[in-house]
C-alpha cells in the first residue's frame, strides 16, 4: 500500500484543473510525490495520508513563527473584522513602514507589493531611473526571482564560472521557455565571492551599469557567507562608480535578525528587498532604502502598482512578525539559531560516523546539507559538484520517517522548532544515514 496514496490520487485529480497539479513549478519536484496538506501547528504538517512531519521547508521560508501561531492567527482575524483591503490608505500601512525603517538600518522609506519577484521588479526599475543605466550586475547562483529581466538558469555542473569573467558573463541561460531573450541583454552574469571579477567588470564597465543585485549570503546555492572583506569592497566599488547595491534580502530579511543580513554584516546597501518571512505567511514584501532613490515613486518618475499592495491582511502580519520577533530583545532570533546549531552539529556528527562524507553550511537559523567530497564548500562551481541524487534520496527517506525537509537541502527553522523537534530529527537522520551507508556497502 502507498503510504502516500491520498496525495498520489489529490495530485492526479488537481492535474484535471489545475496546470501541472501543483501552484509553484518548484513543487513538482518533490518525491516520491508532491504532498497535500491537511493542516499544520508549530513546527508540524499533517498530510491527507494522516502521517505528521517535523517541518523544515516552512513554506520555502516565510513561516519564522512556524504555522498557525496563535498571536499572528489572533491579529490576522482581528485586522479581517475591519475588512481586508480597500484599495485605500491606512493606518496599518503607516504602522509597518515606520516599524520598517526603524528596524533596517537602510531603510529611509519604503514601498510594499506582494511578492519577493515583485520587490525585486521594482528595485531594478529605481536603480534604472535613479542613474539613467540600463545594465544590472547579478551572480552566478543566486535568485531574485522569475520575472523576465533577472531570471536566469543556474549554470549546469559542467559549467565553470571562474576564469575569463567576460566570457561568463555573456553565457546567459534562460531560465524558462517564453522568457523574452532581450531583457535578458541588459544582465551582466559574474561569479559571487570573487573580488577581482567585480572590480574589472564594475570599472570597465561603470557608465552602463544601474544595479549591482545580490543576496547578502549565497542561501539559494549551499548557504555561501561572502568571504572576509568581499561585500565591503562591493560597497566600496558600487559607491565609487555611482552604481545603486541592491541586496536581496527576500531570504535573510528577517531571518538573519530582525535588521536582516545588512544589519549583521554592519554595510549599508542603498536598496534591499525583503519578502518571506517579513509577513510570516501571508504575501508581502517590500523595497527599502534610501530616500534620494526611493522619491522616484513619489515623482511618479517610477511606477509602483499593485491592486493588493498593502493590503490591511498583509500588513497585520508584518507587524504581528515583527511585534513576535521583537520580545525580549530578539530573544527569540538567538533561540533559533542554537536550534539550527543543535541540528547541524548532530548531522554532521551522525554522517561522520556512518562515513558519508557532508558539508552543512549553517547562517543563523538556515542551513543547506549537501553530500560531497570536500571538507567545505564556499563558492558556487564546488557547490555544483555536490551529490544532488543522493540528497534528494536523503529527503525522501527522511519523509518516509516523518521528517519535511526541501528537496534542494536548504533547512529552515522557526520559532516553534525546540529541543524534542530536534531530537526527533535526529533520530531519524540517523536511521536514513545508517539505510543509506547499508546500501553503499
Ligand atoms: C533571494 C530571493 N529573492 C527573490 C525571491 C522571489 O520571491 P517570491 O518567490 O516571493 O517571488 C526569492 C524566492 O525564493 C529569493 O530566494
Amino acid at each position: 500500500m502507498n503510504r502516500y496514496l491520498q496525495s498520489v490520487e489529490r495530485l492526479q485529480e488537481a492535474k484535471n484543473y489545475v496546470a501541472g497539479g501543483v501552484a509553484s513549478s518548484l513543487r513538482a519536484s518533490m518525491k516520491p510525490t508532491p504532498l497535500y496538506v491537511q493542516k499544520a501547528y508549530g513546527a508540524r504538517i499533517l498530510d491527507v495520508d494522516h502521517h505528521e512531519y517535523i517541518d523544515y521547508m516552512l513554506a520555502y521560508g516565510p513561516l519564522i513563527l512556524g504555522h498557525a501561531h496563535p498571536a499572528f492567527n489572533e491579529q490576522l482575524y482581528e485586522a479581517m473584522q475591519k475588512g481586508s483591503t480597500y484599495g485605500l490608505q491606512h493606518e496599518g500601512e503607516i504602522r509597518l513602514g515606520q516599524r520598517l525603517t526603524e528596524i533596517l538600518p537602510c531603510a529611509e522609506q519604503v514601498a510594499f507589493s506582494g511578492s519577493g519577484t515583485e520587490a525585486v521588479m521594482l528595485a531594478l526599475r529605481l536603480a534604472r531611473a535613479y542613474t539613467g543605466r540600463t545594465k544590472t550586475v547579478r551572480f552566478y547562483g543566486h535568485y531574485h526571482g522569475w520575472s523576465d529581466a533577472i531570471f536566469t538558469s543556474f549554470p549546469s555542473p559542467d559549467f565553470s564560472s571562474s576564469g575569463n569573467t567576460e566570457a561568463a558573463g555573456s553565457e546567459i541561460i534562460q531560465g524558462t521557455a517564453g522568457q523574452s531573450q532581450n531583457s535578458l541583454k541588459d544582465l551582466i552574469l559574474l561569479p559571487w565571492n570573487d573580488p577581482a571579477a567585480l572590480e574589472e567588470t564594475l570599472t570597465k564597465h561603470q557608465h552602463e551599469i544601474s544595479a549591482v543585485i545580490t543576496e547578502p549570503v549565497m542561501c539559494n546555492s549551499g548557504c555561501i557567507a561572502p568571504k572576509p572583506g568581499y561585500m565591503e569592497k562591493m560597497r566600496e566599488l558600487t559607491a565609487k562608480f555611482g552604481i545603486v547595491l541592491i541586496w536581496d534580502e527576500v531570504i535573510t530579511g528577517f531571518r538573519l535578525g530582525l535588521g536582516g543580513a545588512h544589519e549583521r554584516f554592519g554595510i549599508l546597501p542603498d536598496l534591499v528587498t525583503i519578502g518571506k518571512a517579513m509577513a510570516g505567511g501571508i504575501p508581502l514584501s517590500a523595497v527599502a532604502g534610501k530616500r534620494d532613490i526611493m522619491r522616484l515613486i513619489e515623482e511618479g518618475t517610477v511606477m509602483h502598482l499593485g491592486t493588493l499592495n498593502g493590503n490591511g491582511l498583509a500588513t497585520a502580519a508584518g507587524l504581528a512578525v515583527i511585534q513576535e520577533l521583537s520580545k525580549s530583545d530578539g530573544q527569540a532570533f538567538k533561540d533559533m539559531e542554537h536550534t539550527a546549531t543543535l541540528l547541524t552539529d548532530g548531522i554532521r556528527s551522525i554522517l561522520r560516523t556512518n562515513g558519508l562524507q557532508a558539508v552543512v553550511n549553517q547562517q543563523g537559523p538556515v542551513f543547506h546539507l549537501m553530500f560531497i567530497d570536500h571538507s567545505e564548500v564556499s563558492d558556487f562551481d564546488t557547490f555544483n559538484l555536490r551529490d544532488s541524487q543522493l540528497y534528494t534520496r536523503f529527503a525522501e527517506e527522511m519523509l518516509h520517517e516523518g521528517i519535511l525537509v526541501r528537496p534542494n537541502g536548504l533547512w529552515y527553522v522557526s520559532t516553534a522548532h525546540g529541543e524534542k523537534e530536534v531530537q526527533e530529527t535526529l533520530t531519524a537522520v540517523e536511521k536514513v544515514a545508517q539505510r543509506i551507508a547499508a546500501h553503499r556497502s
